[in-house]
């Protein structure tokens, strides 16, 4: 580490607020990742120690490569050892009122004893499992369990449709189903298992599914031979599994993603890399200690769920709640109520909730005593100022941090976000602050080249770090094309890792004068509805499934509470006319095809859509017409479309919209 390093003085971060130690760290994280990783991971156990701390082969990375361990036995039996035996591990509470607490023993052993269950119906090594659960113990049990046999999970949300369900099963060509019977929401009981059915029906590589009693619903349908009760198997597994020693570089689980095209990506993360990264930035992020009750509202389903509730946490020894239900139901204090009957200390959520919550009143939050609160944490879309302050202030006390982090699916952890458990910088309502130690961003303009302060750019990353993504499930291609090929490295910018590459984020981004970085929202064409991602080709793909729709165009609209909905255009195939019936018939076809979570707002019929020469839709056309604002930038539409032509295009949409209703 050579004293005369450009490094520190060319930090990337303001020199008046990126403190010393963030700076040193951050320093020795890029200027020698051999020796910084080295320490770092050594907080995780490992059977057998790395050779090499990382393998770079532009744009593939290899962490820790020649270690060995397991991710089970990290999150579990290295509790057991260190006498956290009988602490409790998640204080679980159903939508219901039903509670369940488990302590690390308890957790262990119903671990081991799926992990048997998955082995006798012939899951092996490297098989796929998916996992379609509700927010029950039993979905981080079979997620640990897959872990401690070197299967590969693949969770799937549940509240993704059939055939949302069936395209990521088939995918991945999982082996075996882990479902529930059914679930609550708001009162009412969904079923899964018959969704479930609906999947398999089309998804032939599940040989077996394994039902999880949830909602004590009655006539299950069962498949002689293939379906299993969950219960009934555990009540015959063995007790102990030894855990599989993995690779570092072996995948742990693949996780779908939305992208720009129709088909959802398979993100795959590593086994040692991830684990360290969920380590090392769930503790600079929050600072957690021992007697720290950590709660994270995100579901399993999302990358949120994985890194911060269903590895991090337990890689920490800690104690966490783990809630199955409406945030407002059966009332708007519901999750206060939980953080006081509890004593949540850190308390880490999304801005959508933080919205909704908001507009429900300061009443509800006033009725319980949050005095336990230390630290609160936002994540999923950038959270505008005033529900910061709303955060800060009304649930915080004004007491704690809001640690604002961001990060992606892909990049498996935190990557900018204030490092209170390194040196907490003075935050800024909006801001996520700086990158963590190992993250090398940068902001640049359509050339590739630093964007100035307060100037919008692209956000960029120019070194591997141990969290990110091994590649997208069999298709090397596809994560080569999407990820690193949209800037080259170039002498404006200063690559402390090399060989140069460079990973395309997809953020709009920008600097303050001090160096504070503020994210600006999706470059591409990718709708965050309430922090979920949802990508307008899978919206458009799936419209157009339907037997009516000849053409479709979905985009994202400013909502106050969502951060952006969903509105779609439809041009009919002939012999169709526009009706509400049709308009009705049309939002069904979505929830089922995609998902609840994919519900257009709005829908309009209209007789054809803006588009370039090239015959490309204009989005930019169809967002400004739906803000109702102006058109902005039009000018600089791709594809040399002229403003009188944009214009043209906007007048013939608001004129078809009119006629067409919403
Ligand atoms: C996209 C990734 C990361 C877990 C949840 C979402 C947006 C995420 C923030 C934030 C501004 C944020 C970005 C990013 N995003 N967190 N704190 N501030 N934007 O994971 O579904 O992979 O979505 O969410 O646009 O690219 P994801």
């Amino acid at each position: 580490m050579s004293e005369t390093s450009s490094i520190a003085a060319g930090i990337q971060a303001g020199e008046k607020y990126y403190g010393l130690k963030l700076r040193e760290f951050w320093r020795l994280s890029l200027e020698n990742p051999e020796a910084f990783w080295s320490e770092i991971a050594d907080n995780i156990v490992w059977f057998e120690k790395w050779d090499k701390v990382l393998e770079w082969n532009p744009p593939f990375a290899r962490w820790f490569v020649g270690g060995v361990l397991n991710a089970s036995y990290n999150a579990l039996d290295a509790n057991l050892k260190k006498g956290l035996k009988n602490k409790v591990a998640i204080f679980w509470e159903g939508e219901e009122g039903a509670t369940r607490s488990l302590t690390y023993y308890q957790l262990w052993k119903e671990v081991n004893k799926f992990a048997n269950v998955l082995k006798k119906l012939g899951v092996k090594r490297g098989d796929r499992v998916t996992i379609y659960l509700p927010m029950i113990p039993e979905l981080i049990i079979a997620m640990h369990a897959c872990a401690r046999i070197g299967a590969i999970h693949s969770v799937v949300f549940s509240g993704f449709s059939a055939m949302a369900l069936a395209d990521r099963i088939n995918d991945a060509e999982a082996k075996v189903l882990v479902t529930a019977d059914g679930m609550y929401r708001r009162g009412k009981v969904i079923s899964l298992k018959s969704t479930a059915d609906e999947a398999v029906n089309q998804a032939k590589s599940i040989e077996k599914i394994i039902v999880v009693k949830r909602a004590g619903m009655a006539d299950v349908p069962m498949t002689n031979g293939r379906d299993y009760w969950w219960d009934e198997l555990m009540k015959e597994a063995e007790p102990y599994c030894e855990p599989e020693p993995m690779q570092s570089t072996d995948p742990l689980f693949i996780l779908y993603t939305s992208g720009t095209t129709g088909k959802p990506k398979g993100v795959v993360h590593s086994t040692g890399g991830y684990l360290v990264w969920a380590w090392a930035s769930l503790k600079w992020a929050f600072d957690l200690q021992p007697d720290d009750i950590w709660w994270c509202t995100a579901d399993l389903g999302w990358i949120t769920g994985h890194s911060y509730i269903g590895y991090g946490p337990f890689l920490h020894g800690l104690t966490q709640i783990m809630y199955d239900g409406a945030p407002d139901y059966p009332a708007p204090d519901r999750w206060w109520e939980i953080i006081e009957r509890y004593g949540v200390t850190a308390f880490y959520t999304a801005p959508t909730a933080i919205r909704m919550f908001m507009k429900l009143g300061d009443e509800w939050v006033r009725k319980h005593d949050l005095s336990t609160l230390r630290i609160l944490g936002s994540v999923g879309e950038p959270i505008n100022p005033e529900a910061w302050k709303w955060f800060h202030g009304v649930v915080g006390g004004g007491r704690c941090p809001v640690i604002d982090t961001y990060w992606q699916t892909e990049t498996g952890g935190f990557v900018i976000t204030p490092a209170a458990g390194i040196e907490l910088v003075p935050l800024k309502p909006g801001s996520a602050t700086f990158p963590l130690p190992g993250i090398h961003v940068e902001i640049v303009n359509d050339n590739g080249e630093p964007a100035k302060p307060f100037e919008r750019g692209y956000l960029i990353i120019l070194a591997p770090w141990p969290g990110m993504f091994m590649t997208l499930w069999r298709d090397p291609e596809r994560y080569k094309e999407i990820y690193w090929s949209r800037f080259k490295p170039n002498e404006k910018l200063d690559f402390k890792i090399k060989p140069p590459a460079i990973y395309f984020t997809g953020d709009y981004a920008m600097k303050d004068d001090e160096g504070y970085i503020w994210m600006l929202g999706r470059v591409d064409d990718v709708i965050k509805v309430a922090g979920h991602r949802i990508g307008t080709a899978e919206l458009e793909s799936a419209f157009i499934g339907h037997p009516a729709v000849a053409e479709a165009a979905a985009v994202g609209k400013p909502h106050p509470i969502k951060g952006e909905a969903i509105v779609s255009f439809i041009v009919l195939k002939s012999g169709y006319e526009p009706s509400e019936d049709l308009k009705k018939d049309l939002v069904a076809w979505i929830r089922k095809t995609i998902g609840p979570v994919a519900t257009p707002d709005e829908l309009y019929f209209v007789s054809t859509l803006p588009k370039t020469r090239s015959g490309k839709i204009m989005r930019r056309v169809l967002k400004a017409v739906v803000a109702g604002g102006t058109l902005g930038d039009i000018s600089t539409l791709e594809d040399a479309t002229s403003v009188e032509e944009a214009k043209k295009a906007v007048e013939m949409l608001r004129k078809a919209m009119e006629e067409g209703g919403s």
